[in-house]
């Protein structure tokens, strides 16, 4: 087998899982890539906490040990943060280090920048847990449904609000005691406003848009509306009247061009998005040929998230055994042309 040495910025929900499914799943993994895959070095910010890590891995505050560190091949990013760790990231690419990351505010705001960068320097980036956790839609739309012509996206893409409003409504529960469950079970962001605001939907459904209708988008072209202005009286009301209320995202593609909003929506309770619950997230995908596909699954928390950030992984391992590297599986196409038209 072939020794492939990971770095791993962060060591919260997500790193832990990743941790968790690199040690369970080391047979297979091995099995499927040819690859001995060892973490050498975890970045964290407090390094008084206490951890659980393999004997062979250290831990350090300061990510250039990381960056810098001619044994490693790959980083894994689950640390989140934009400008800082852009920073990082394109030190790491410069230093040839191939890319996996959940963290959809980075590549929803400097994907290109990244995506430039891999090219560059013939690195992968994949980041397939930055849009609904452990659903492979980026997968989807990239590969599965390539050759179609996607004109619309729309769904649940955030699981800390999904959850928020299912327990609103099942259990009457308030906002702030169900948001602080949400954050405990690890759903929330480190900042949940993003999460309550729409503002970490709005940056998935920019991830959605760009690669599914394959042209730029902005992020700040979202319409944007969060959660906090609906009670549990609203949510009561509309169930009486048979409407559920779910933060839906909306990304369409048609004559006038591109159109992306997040907000909270009157559902019929028939609707197949209204049965979506708790950190669970959906989305409809629409292709001119396909017609309706929809995905779902769990769109939060730490085994399901890590789960898409482990076969990003192997996905690498896989291209650095075929001697692919630099191919980038995921990496959505902007030709200049294609963004010369749309601007
Ligand atoms: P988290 O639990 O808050 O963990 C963050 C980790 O990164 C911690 O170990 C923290 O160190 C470390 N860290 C943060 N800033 C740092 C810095 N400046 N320098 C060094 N270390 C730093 O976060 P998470 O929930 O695992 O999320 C991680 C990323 O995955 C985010 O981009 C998030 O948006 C994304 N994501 C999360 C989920 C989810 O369900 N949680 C799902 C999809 C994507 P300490 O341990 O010392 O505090
Ligand atoms: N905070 C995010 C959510 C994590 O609740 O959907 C998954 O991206």
């Amino acid at each position: 087998n072939k020794s492939i040495t990971v770095g791993l910025l962060g060591l919260g929900t997500v790193g832990s899982g990743v941790i968790e499914i690199l040690r369970d799943h080391k047979e297979r993994i091995e099995h499927k890539t040819g690859c001995d895959v060892t973490i050498k070095s975890v970045l964290v910010s407090d390094m008084a906490k206490e951890r659980e890590l393999p004997a062979e891995t250290e831990l350090t505050d300061r990510y250039e040990d990381i960056t810098r560190d001619p044994d490693i091949d790959v980083i894994v990013e689950v640390m989140g943060g934009i400008d800082h760790t852009l920073t990082i990231m394109l030190e790491a690419i410069e230093h040839g280090k191939h890319i996996v990351t959940a963290n959809k505010d980075l590549v929803a705001q400097h994907g290109e920048q990244l995506f430039e960068a891999c090219q560059k320097h013939n690195c992968d980036l994949y980041y397939e847990a930055s849009v609904a956790g452990g659903i492979p839609i980026i997968r989807s739309i990239m590969d599965g449904l390539s050759s179609d012509r996607i004109t619309k996206m729309m769904g649940i893409v955030n699981g800390t609000t999904n959850y928020i409003m299912t327990k609103m409504a099942q259990d009457g529960v308030d906002f702030d005691s169900v948001l602080k469950e949400a954050q405990d079970l690890g759903f929330a962001e480190a900042d949940p406003t993003a999460d309550v605001d729409g503002l970490d939907a709005a940056r998935k459904m920019t991830i959605l848009s760009i690669l599914g209708f394959s042209m730029p988008y902005s992020l700040e072209d979202v319409d944007v509306k969060g959660i906090r202005g609906i009670s549990s009286d609203d949510i009561t009301y509309a169930e009486e009247l048979g409407y559920r209320i779910k933060l839906i995202g909306i990304a369409e593609n048609d004559a006038n061009g591109v159109s992306v909003s997040v907000e909270p929506t009157l559902l019929p309770v028939e609707h197949p998005l209204s049965s979506v619950n708790d950190e669970f997230n959906a989305v409809y995908v629409y292709g001119d040929a396909v017609g309706e596909t929809m995905f779902y699954g769990p769109g939060a928390g730490k085994l399901p998230t890590a789960t898409a950030v482990v076969s990003d992984l192997i996905a690498v391992l896989k291209n650095i055994r075929l001697g692919t590297t630099g191919t980038a599986y995921v990496q959505p196409q902007f030709p200049k042309q294609v963004r010369a038209q749309s601007e």
